[in-house]
């Protein structure tokens, strides 16, 4: 599959089999996000990687749509260290752009994946740290739910031309 085909196709999967996500899937979409572009390629960007049951369970309860968590095989927790970034307050449009990088990275892999919400809702976030037990320097971004589709979305065409000003 091209990069193209990966993103005119990828589509959010909610329901997911048993089937186990691998360390080297989990690697391969891990790499793919830690290769996005970032401000001053400053990659504020952190990840847990979650596979045990429990923690996805809580995980799953943490934010109001966060349901796909539950049914997953794995989900990655994107968040940024309170570090000193040169530049701030682009932290959260670059763990966006890991975030889609590792989206189009899991779907051309054969796997399913869905891009939950966290930031910027304060108790979601909060709810999020306090399973993962992270430190109150943690900002945390969104998660993606990740594993072997149960069914494949079908692709839909979201063009529109009207969106477009040629000048
Ligand atoms: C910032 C962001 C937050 C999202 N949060 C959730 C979420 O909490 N739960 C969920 O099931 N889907 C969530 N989604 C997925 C969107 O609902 C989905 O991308 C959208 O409906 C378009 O469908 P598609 O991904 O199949 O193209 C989120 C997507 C984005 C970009």
């Amino acid at each position: 599959m091209d990069a193209i085909e990966a993103i005119m196709t990828r589509r959010s999967v909610r329901h997911f089999t048993r089937q186990p996500v691998t360390d080297a899937e989990l690697e391969t979409v891990l790499r793919a996000a830690m290769a996005a572009p970032s401000a001053h390629n400053q990659r504020p960007w952190r990840f847990v990687a979650v596979r045990d049951r429990a923690t996805l369970d809580r995980l799953a309860t943490a934010t109001m749509w966060a349901t796909p968590v539950g049914r997953a095989q794995a989900a990655i927790v994107v968040y940024s260290e309170r570090i000193a970034l040169r530049a701030p307050g682009f932290w959260s449009i670059d763990c966006a752009a890991a975030i889609q990088n590792l989206l189009l990275a899991a779907h051309a892999g054969g796997l399913g994946a869905v891009w939950i919400g966290v930031y910027p809702i304060t108790p979601f976030r909060r709810a999020v740290r306090k399973v993962l037990g992270l430190p109150a320097t943690a900002a945390v971004h969104s998660m993606v739910a990740l594993g072997h589709p149960e069914r494949t979305p079908e692709p839909v065409d979201r063009w529109n031309p009207d969106w477009v000003r040629n000048v």
